[in-house]
């Protein structure tokens, strides 16, 4: 029922976007960033809990207390899904809401809302594909050390076991981390996000540590025989100049951010170049035997976040550090290399400053598919934040977010016909919500979330949104 007004397009949505039979469509969203019910049905805090509560963390002071209350709304919540006709909902469990001390029993209050949560997507036709940590670490863990100590590598295969058969009889599609590059060095080494440490070393054990839970976590729900997967997120590096000191700052940066992860994960080995890098950081030595057969656990498939490309340059002077937060005081996510510096491209850009650059899409996944072992690829976020408003009639009309999903897209076919085994894609994300350390003052949804009353407003790309996923399956 949609009409041209709402969905801001002249064109016939998604026209020429033929995309492969199967392809699948969906949404993405994450536990802090909606659920709210932070203290509720013994949910213990999280390392976000505790970080959103220091003063000069967030911007504004947001918290995910509240959010956007889809613990209480998650009826309506689906509903609104599969008016739309997702074929696909990506969410996040939280840790903390089922294991609140990160170890020890379940708590089945926890675990009978995600069931709930699942039961509900399924009654829909809506397949349900969860993540196991999208970086809310329960605190617990974190006072005993963190993502730096090995121990609570083992901690997460525990939980992943537990909950992954709690659910199991329903759910056969796992995903293990979100994005371990913002968990490892926006955490703990530049302090961006929870729990807001600054020690490179510390960040690089973290790293290795998140791709042990990972592996650990993996082998055993694929031994359940449920398929598993990991979700990175990886940007097409560039160097500003052909200049050889900028080429060389490219290498590093795309080491640090893509190869730190797909190497282990994909090849079972650090890549050579980025230990060498990381010389004067950390020897490595937390590495030990078997780790990284653990690690690359053979996956079903590979998650791809991607949002924008990095233009960089080896000239310490120019630039800024590429992943500032809103707030002053942090250090460099990126250990060793911090003479990198980031800078501001020609391109526009959306609301997080974030330059919009589909074809880096398409060349992030033909990299992937040409440098590694075949592994079916899944987009589980692509997006982009705008300052959406409702106008008079109450119509949010994102046209800027319709361009810029529309050209993803049209990325994501460009993949397919060159070969790329890419299998679906996931919108970031369904809802407005609480962007980490930019609150609420940044909005990624494809519905409007109005923060005082929680009335759920569809945007203009959420109706395109849903007449492509309907004329694709008509076709
Ligand atoms: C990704 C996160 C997601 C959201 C988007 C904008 O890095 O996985 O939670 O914050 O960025």
């Amino acid at each position: 029922m949609t009409t041209e007004s709402q969905t801001g397009s002249q064109t016939d949505p998604g026209a020429g976007l033929e995309l492969p039979a199967g392809f699948l469509l969906g949404a993405a969203t994450a536990a802090y960033q909606i659920e709210g019910a932070a203290g509720v049905d013994g949910r213990g805090p999280s390392i976000w809990d505790t970080f959103s509560r220091q003063p000069g963390r967030v911007l504004g002071g947001d918290t995910g207390d509240v959010a956007i209350e889809h613990y209480d709304r998650y009826r309506q919540d689906v509903a609104l899904m599969a008016g739309l006709g997702l074929q696909a909902y990506r969410f996040s469990i939280s840790w903390s809401r089922v294991q609140p001390d990160g170890r020890g029993p379940l708590n089945q209050a926890g675990v009978d809302f995600y069931s709930r949560l699942v039961d509900e997507l399924l009654a829909a036709g809506i397949q349900p594909w969860p993540t196991l940590y999208h970086w809310d670490l329960p605190q617990p863990l974190e006072d005993a050390g963190g993502w730096p100590e090995r121990a609570t590598a083992e901690r997460f295969a525990d939980y992943a076991g537990a909950i992954s058969s709690a659910l199991g009889d329903r759910v056969s599609q796992w995903t293990t981390l979100n994005e371990p590059w913002c968990s490892a060095f926006l955490g703990y080494g530049s302090g961006v996000h929870a729990p807001g440490r600054q020690d490179p070393a510390a960040s690089v054990r973290a790293g290795h540590h998140l791709m042990l839970g990972h592996g650990l976590a993996a082998s055993l729900i694929s031994s359940a025989g449920h398929q598993v997967g990991v979700t990175i997120n990886l940007y097409d590096v560039l160097p500003a100049s052909d200049r050889e000191i900028d080429r060389e700052a490219a290498r590093r940066i795309d080491g640090l951010q893509n190869r730190f992860f797909l190497d282990p994960v994909l090849l079972g080995s650090y890549p050579a170049d980025v230990v060498a890098d990381l010389a004067g950081v950390t020897d490595f030595a937390f590495v030990r035997e078997g780790d990284l057969a653990v690690i690359s656990t053979p996956l079903d498939i590979l998650g791809v976040n991607y949002y924008t490309r990095h233009v960089v340059t080896g000239d310490a002077t120019a630039g800024n550090d590429g992943h500032g937060g809103p707030v002053g005081g942090q250090a460099s996510p990126w250990p060793g290399s911090e003479q990198v510096g980031f800078l501001p491209g020609e391109l526009p850009v959306t609301a997080m400053g974030w330059e919009i650059h589909a074809e880096g899409l398409t060349s992030v996944l033909k990299r992937v598919a040409r440098e590694y072992p075949s592994v079916p690829l899944y987009v589980t976020e692509n997006g982009a934040a705008f300052f959406d408003e409702p106008d008079a009639d109450g119509l949010v009309r994102d046209t800027d977010r319709v361009r810029y999903l529309e050209g993803h897209l049209r990325a994501c076919r460009d993949a397919v016909d060159a070969g790329v085994p890419l299998k679906g894609y996931f919108c970031w994300s369904l809802f407005d919500n609480f962007e980490w350390s930019w609150g609420y003052s940044r909005r990624f949804g494809l519905v409007y979330v109005d923060y005082e009353t929680q009335t759920r407003t569809p945007k203009s790309s959420a109706y395109w949104y849903s007449d492509l996923i309907r004329g694709r399956l008509a076709v």
